[in-house]
């Protein structure tokens, strides 16, 4: 006789059925889930009805709590400034899109000011791209860090980017897995119940959500992103994390780069001073929320970032973690152009089309055991709003095994949409900002 307190098969029919679940059966489905008392297929049906179905604001608040219950939660509340104060940490965490590498620029500008950042990030998986296997791409950088080891960088240098180490939310790592493989990714209440358990567990006092709206974000709908940040910031606000969230626009891709070394060396630019104007804009209204979050109000981030105080901090954070500042970054072996089909004005330029193109070349991964490509990727030539000419480089095609090129090269030609000369395309890129109601 089973000596379980629920059963999987009433849980997953209440859902169905468009019924609430109760704390108890909430704490009992993680708990089981976890040290596998509920088969994966079972898991999976619960997944979709909660996809199709939804949740209520103390269901999806309950399923964020008995996440963080399955693990370990992180504290920092033993760094200390200077003068013994206790030192303020603050995050931020974005939903996923092409192109963005803003935490790697973001990270060390807001600990220029004081504000410990300690950035627990992913790995890519799918079109999106992931921090760690942008900034694996620096010779010796290590993304595995002990509690200690994270706690010793930032006490010393202020930044960390690293791993989420296996005990932060385990249920989340399994429950994840399964989403990815079963289509229920895109529900809102397992996506703010996945980012929000672990940004809790985590312990950052203040946390800026960069939340993605478009083609190439997992919510396309601004309505969608906007229920997506709501139930986030109140997930965190309940939990005593200041948070706050941006919806920004993932049509496009951010900067003019998406790959993995490529990405790490436009963000150098932005730290030394140039860079794409739209990969600077959002570090600085990311920098500027994350520290207001920590109660810094009149910080100068845009100098911070013109006169090397955060490039001297991004070479403390990568030496800290093994990385060699000075060794060239890889080089993919072969690159093709891919060149303007009209002339006119550049329209749109498809996200979705330039993050699946850039995996396809070598930049992502089908499973979470493949290897990367260091060197693959995107280069961007324009950006919307460019005028073009026919037969003008659009982009590059970056990758170390050239039979790639042709699964490409149809994206990126696809992905170009040339308007007539005088057109103006909306290129708007902080939509909305959502704070606590
Ligand atoms: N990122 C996460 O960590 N979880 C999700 O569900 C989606 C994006």
């Amino acid at each position: 006789m089973s000596t379980e307190n629920f059963d999987a098969v009433d849980i997953i029919r209440i859902k169905r059925d468009r019924g609430t679940l109760s704390a108890e059966q909430i704490d009992w489905t993680i708990d089981a889930y976890t040290r596998g008392a509920i088969a994966e297929e079972q898991m999976a049906a619960l997944n979709m009805a909660i996809l199709l179905n939804g949740m209520d604001r103390a269901e999806i608040s309950r399923w964020t709590t008995a996440m963080i219950n399955s693990g370990e939660r992180m504290d920092f509340s033993s760094l200390r400034n200077a003068d013994g104060t206790v030192k303020r940490t603050t995050d931020k965490h974005s939903t996923g899109g092409v192109g963005d590498k803003i935490t790697l620029p973001l990270a060390p500008l807001v600990a220029v000011f004081g504000v410990a950042v300690p950035q627990l990030s992913g790995r890519g998986l799918g079109h999106t791209g992931g921090t760690l296997d942008k900034l694996e791409s620096i010779a010796g950088w290590r993304a595995e860090l002990t509690n200690e080891a994270m706690m010793r960088q930032l006490s010393e240098v202020g930044a960390v980017i690293c791993a989420a180490g296996a005990g932060l939310a385990p249920a989340d790592k399994k429950l994840y897995a399964l989403r990815d493989v079963t289509g229920t990714v895109e529900a809102i209440p397992l996506i703010a119940s996945s980012i929000m358990s672990k940004k809790i567990a985590e312990g950052t006092g203040a946390l800026v959500l960069d939340v993605k709206v478009g083609s190439g974000a997992f919510m396309k709908s601004l309505e969608d992103a906007r229920e997506l940040a709501r139930t986030m910031v109140n997930l965190g606000t309940d939990a005593g994390v200041h948070t706050v969230a941006l919806l920004t626009n993932m049509d496009t891709p951010l900067g003019l780069t998406a790959g993995n070394a490529i990405e790490v060396e436009e963000s150098i630019e932005v730290l030394a001073g140039g860079g794409p104007a739209d990969v600077v804009e959002l570090t600085l209204a990311l920098a500027t929320e994350m520290l207001a979050g920590a109660g810094i109000r009149d910080a100068d981030v845009a100098a911070a970032l013109k006169d090397g105080r955060a490039m001297d901090k991004w070479r403390a954070m990568i030496a800290a973690q093994g990385g060699d500042n000075d060794a060239p970054l890889p080089v993919a072996k072969e690159s093709e152009v891919v060149y303007a089909q009209a002339d006119g004005v550049l329209a749109s330029l498809d996200a979705m089309d330039v993050g699946v193109a850039a995996w396809r070349l070598g930049a992502g991964r089908a499973r979470r055991e493949d290897p990367v490509q260091a060197g693959a990727g995107v280069r961007l030539h324009a950006k919307p709003g460019d005028v073009v000419r026919r037969g003008q480089p659009l982009a590059t095609m970056l990758t170390d095994t050239p039979e790639r090129f042709e699964r490409a090269r149809p994206l990126l030609e696809g992905a170009a949409v040339i308007a007539p000369a005088g057109s103006r395309p909306n290129m708007e890129l902080i939509l909305e900002r959502i704070a606590a109601s």
